[in-house]
């Protein structure tokens, strides 16, 4: 099986990174992650680059043209393949555009529910009955685009919103990677 060079972007812990990666090192996991794009140098996630010797940049969204320089070490790896693991900005159109169908998301909770930022505190408002995470293809709306897997837990009466990112995590664990061998189970 030939793998899709795939390029993760990260804005902070990085441990669906870090679960990717190991994933990746067995070779009948669809993707290798050849590059990591971090919007933010203070991420956590940038030693699991490290640690594993994985390359990676840093961009700054601040500046006008920093698509250039994503667009630059795309191609130099080669990458035709995303993953948005925890990345915290939205995508311009562009970048979908020239990676349509090839740019996937997870969001931590039931995808159309609670679309964008806070949305532990937001269920819990909400009095939800239920929780949960979404991996998604990354369309030109915010967390909109089609699902590809979602898996669900019942939140309990007392579940505060770290509980919520826990147990939410602990399925986006398998959901990330079941989600990428769905995808490529017909290549
Ligand atoms: C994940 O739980 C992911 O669902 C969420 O950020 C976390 C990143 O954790 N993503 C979003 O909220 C995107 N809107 P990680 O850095 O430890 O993988």
């Amino acid at each position: 099986m030939v793998k899709k060079n795939t390029c993760v972007f990260i804005s902070g812990q990085g441990s669906n990174l870090k679960n990717l990666i190991m994933r990746s090192r067995d070779d009948s996991f669809p993707i290798n992650i050849r590059l990591i794009i971090s919007n933010n140098k203070k991420a956590y996630g940038i030693n699991y680059a490290k640690k594993f010797k994985i390359p990676y940049i840093f961009i700054d969204t601040s500046y006008l043209n920093y698509e250039n320089k994503v667009f630059l070490n795309l191609k130099k790896y080669k990458i035709s393949f995303i993953c948005l693991a925890g990345y915290m900005k939205i995508i311009s159109s562009n970048l979908i555009r020239n990676f349509n169908k090839k740019i996937i998301n997870v969001h931590p909770s039931l995808l159309p529910k609670f679309k964008g930022l806070n949305t532990f505190s937001r269920m819990l408002k909400n009095k939800e009955i239920k929780g949960g995470c979404t991996v998604h293809y990354v369309d030109e709306k915010l967390d909109s685009g089609r699902p590809i897997v979602q898996k669900s837990f019942f939140i309990k009466i007392n579940d505060n919103k770290f509980d919520l990112k826990k147990k939410t995590q602990k399925l986006e664990y398998t959901a990330f990677p079941e989600a990428i061998i769905k995808i490529f189970r017909n290549y």
